[in-house]
This record gives structure tokens, C-alpha cells and sequence, in this order.
């Protein structure tokens, strides 16, 4: 196989919710993630309550041990290393006027031993990380005052890493805020209350809120790139009927909402019927037309882990990411339900390269699945390299049809606390940590037998797949 375009971005993601640990530490308040011990789909709490085990709360410990883990990345020949700035590290309540120093020295170091290694930094603005007292106090991102908290929360890390990050992310999975309102956006839905109302209201101070943080960055440091991020698993007609077909393409239109607006700079011509349909009333103010048109993102980031199949009649409001939809035949499923599709991922490259033009980065793809510790130490996850080698190949593929791509960011490339359900046990990484569901382990990293494969990918710029 040719190789991967040179200065190609090879590497891996994590979320700082799912790997630091360390939750209460020097000054860092509560997020959302902080009080779901089940996951994003999981109960949702108001507060820490006591007697209850929240899994991310110590996380892999990333925040102690991130030196160790950094070094094996590089081993492995990283040149990019996705994670997010946790949001209350740095505001711990949210509408703060200083910062929280502590937090921003963490960050100064993370990035400088990355850079030190020869790994470029990835940021995710805010990966989940909204904090809790935002939600409580001002309603989550239905209410426009946390733009501007979320602005002066950019502007803080955007001065303070301007020469330390250039790849940054304004909210991870944008259009996951349909499916988990609260992890997403920060909002609580009262058992009466209008749902759609909110997070359609929500999701526009976000894309206002993405649109100014992408004109400061560009003014704090020309270079930045600044991307929006999608949860991009695709979709297909369960059967060749028209309706199937027609109703697939309508589906996906849901998520492309998202980009549409982040990427051209003003809301799809579908919109308005959108909004009519379910009775949806959008405050805007006067200048959120210009801005949208003035901060279109840089590059679409997105994660792709699998498909499903859309049936007349599903109702998919605006995440196609395979948490509705049916099963397909012809492929393999995980232990949790989720298919296994590599050309799916070539036909998301294409679909969104095609509509925009723009560059693209895979800033999640994986497998998450039950990994066995072998008696003499050993994990023989072949299962996990025949994901990444079919993937992969079909990543070269797309860009051999033409789609620019920028790098691909492997996810959970060190196991982590699933987001989805809270567990350790749905592993991902390439790195094994010894830690249980329960919080038992000595939390010891281990490779992989994917590690060393992963590093040959890398070492040979793809060659080798
Ligand atoms: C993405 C999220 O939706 O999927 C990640 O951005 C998450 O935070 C990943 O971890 C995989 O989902 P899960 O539930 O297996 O952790």
C-alpha cells in the first residue's frame, strides 16, 4: 500500500473526564461528568452523592501518571495527542472574572511534555465539561450568558497555550445534544418540559458561541486551527424502498444541521421546515447572522465507530450515530451493540469532504470491547488490529478518491471509563490499565499486542497496513 500522505497526524484520543482522575483536586469544580456515575446515558445527580461510586472520579489518573503514559505514546511515535482542557479546572464554577492558576499550570505542563516528545496537542475545548454550576444556575447553554462565559474561558486558554496548541475543537459531538441534552449541552430536561425547544435554542448559542471563539482564536494566533466536531456513524436504508431511502438521506440532514451551519456560516435552507414541523421558536439577536457568517470552522473533526440501518418511519432527531436504527446483516457486532463497518467511515469521508470541501480529521474511531489478560501478561487483541487495519484502509482509500484528511486520532488509545455506560471493562485501549468496574487495580499501564502493530503503522506512515 502507498503511504499516507506525509505530515499525516497520527495518534490517539481520550477525554480529560475519562482519564484524569483526580476530580477535586486543586481547585477544579464539579462538571456534568462529575455526577454521572453511570455514563452519559446513565442517571443524572445534582450533586456528588455519598455512598455512590462514580468511576471517573479517579479515572485512570492520568493527572498523576500523564508523564508515564505520554512516554508510551511517543513510543509508539505519536505526532498528535487528542484530549480536552476540563473545563472547571480552569473556571470551576463556570462565570468566574479569574481563572483558576492551578488548573492552567497543569495544562502548561501536559502540553509542554507533549511538545518535549515530539507530540503536537489536540484540544477539545469542551468534551462533556460544562460545568455544574452553570447548569444549576443558569440553565445550561438555553441560557446566552454562557457564551460569553465559555468566550472568556477561550480567551484564558487560547493567551495562556497560543504557542503550545494549534488544533483545537470548539465542542466535542455537537450534535449529540439531541441524544444526551445534559452531558451535550448542559441541560436539565424538566418531565414536562419542552425538549426539543431547549436544545434547538441551545444548540444555537453554541454554533454562536463556536463562531466567536474561532475569530478570537484566529486574532490570539493566525496559525490556530480551529474545527467543530460531529459524532459522524452513518446511516442506511434497511431496504431499497423509496421511502427508506428518501427518509435515510432526511435523517442524516439532522446531523449535518450542525456542520452545515459551522461550516457555511448560516443555517440550511431545511431549517426553517425543520423548526415549523415541531413548533420550534429560536431567539436570535440581530448580529448572530453575521457572526455565524464571520466563524466558520477551520476543519470538520469527527468521531466514526459504526452504522445502522434507518427503517420508514424512525424519527432521528439529529445524532445518526447508531444509537437508533436497526441491525444490518452483513456485519460483526460488538459485545455492546455496535456494528462493525469499515466502509461506512470511506463513506462518511466522502459524504462530508464532498459537501464542504474542507479538511478532515479523525479524531475518533475504535473498538471498545472485553480484553483478556493472558497468564503470562500478555493481550492478544488481534480482534482490535483487524479493526484499526480495516478502518484505516478505508481512510486511505477516501483519500485516494480525493478527500483531504488531515490525521487520525485512534480513540481510548490507553483504556479509559467508557463514556457511553461508565465502565472500564469496555476497553479500547492500546495500552491495558489494571483497573475494574469497582475501582479495583493497581492501575499499571500494559501493552498491547496492538501497541507494537499500531507503532509499525505509524513508523512506516501507513505502509505497512
Ligand atoms: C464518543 C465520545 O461518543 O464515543 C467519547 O466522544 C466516548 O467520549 C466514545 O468515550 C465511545 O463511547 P463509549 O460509550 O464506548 O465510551
Amino acid at each position: 500500500m502507498n503511504t499516507f500522505k506525509k505530515g499525516f497526524l497520527w495518534g490517539g484520543a481520550v477525554a480529560a473526564n475519562q482519564v484524569e482522575g483526580a476530580y477535586n483536586v486543586n481547585g477544579k469544580g464539579l462538571s456534568v461528568s462529575d455526577v454521572i456515575p453511570n455514563g452519559l446515558i446513565g442517571e443524572k445527580h445534582y450533586k456528588v452523592e455519598s455512598g455512590v461510586y462514580y468511576p471517573n472520579h479517579d479515572a485512570i489518573e492520568f493527572y498523576y501518571r500523564y508523564k508515564e503514559d505520554l512516554a508510551l505514546m511517543a513510543e509508539m511515535g505519536f505526532t498528535c495527542f487528542r484530549t480536552s482542557i476540563n473545563w472547571t479546572r480552569i473556571f470551576p464554577k463556570g462565570d468566574e472574572l479569574e481563572p483558576n492558576e492551578e488548573g492552567l499550570k497543569f495544562y502548561d505542563e501536559l502540553f509542554a511534555e507533549m511538545l518535549r516528545l515530539g507530540i503536537e496537542p489536540v484540544v477539545t475545548i469542551s468534551h462533556y465539561e460544562t460545568p455544574l454550576y452553570l447548569v444549576d444556575h443558569y440553565g445550561g447553554w438555553t441560557n446566552r450568558k454562557l457564551i460569553y462565559f465559555y468566550l472568556h474561558y477561550c480567551e484564558v486558554i487560547f493567551t495562556r497555550y497560543k504557542d503550545k496548541v494549534k488544533y483545537w475543537m470548539t465542542f466535542n459531538e455537537i450534535n449529540a445534544i439531541h441524544f444526551i441534552p445534559f452531558a451535550a449541552g448542559g441541560i436539565r430536561i424538566p418531565a414536562n418540559g419542552n425538549k426539543l425547544q431547549s436544545v434547538f435554542q441551545a444548540s444555537h448559542h453554541m454554533f454562536i458561541a463556536s463562531s466567536l471563539a474561532v475569530q478570537m482564536g484566529h486574532k490570539i494566533n493566525n496559525d490556530f486551527q480551529i474545527g467543530c466536531m460531529l459524532t459522524l456513524s452513518t446511516m442506511y436504508p434497511a431496504t431499497c424502498k423509496p421511502e427508506d431511502v428518501l427518509g435515510t438521506y432526511q435523517m442524516k440532514k439532522r446531523s449535518w444541521y450542525f456542520s452545515d451551519v459551522m461550516m457555511r456560516g448560516y443555517y440550511p435552507s431545511y431549517a426553517k421546515q425543520m423548526w415549523e414541523q415541531y413548533n420550534i421558536e429560536i431567539v436570535m439577536e440581530e448580529e448572530d447572522e453575521d457572526i455565524l457568517k464571520k466563524g466558520t470552522c477551520d476543519y470538520i473533526g469527527f468521531s466514526y465507530y459504526r452504522s445502522s440501518l434507518y427503517e420508514d418511519g424512525m424519527v432521528i432527531m439529529g445524532d445518526t450515530a447508531g444509537n437508533t436504527g436497526t441491525s444490518n446483516p452483513y456485519l460483526d457486532t460488538t459485545p455492546w451493540g455496535w456494528q462493525i463497518d469499515p466502509i461506512g467511515l470511506r463513506l462518511v469521508c466522502n459524504e462530508i469532504y464532498d459537501r464542504y470541501q474542507a479538511p478532515l480529521f479523525i479524531v475518533e474511531n475504535g473498538l471498545g470491547t472485553i480484553d483478556k489478560l493472558e497468564k503470562d501478561g500478555s493481550i492478544q487483541d488481534d480482534y482490535r488490529i483487524d479493526y484499526v487495519k480495516s478502518h484505516l484502509k478505508e481512510v486511505h482509500a477516501a483519500m485516494q478518491e480525493g478527500c483531504d484528511i488531515m490525521g487520525y486520532t485512534y480513540w481510548g488509545c490507553i483504556d479509559i471509563v467508557s463514556a457511553g455506560t461508565g465502565e472500564m471493562k469496555k476497553r479500547y485501549g492500546l495500552i491495558y490499565v489494571d483497573r475494574d468496574n469497582e475501582g479495583n487495580g493497581t492501575l499499571e499501564r500494559r501493552k498491547k499486542k496492538s501497541f507494537d502493530w499500531y507503532r509499525e503503522v505509524i513508523a512506516t506512515n501507513g505502509q505497512s497496513l
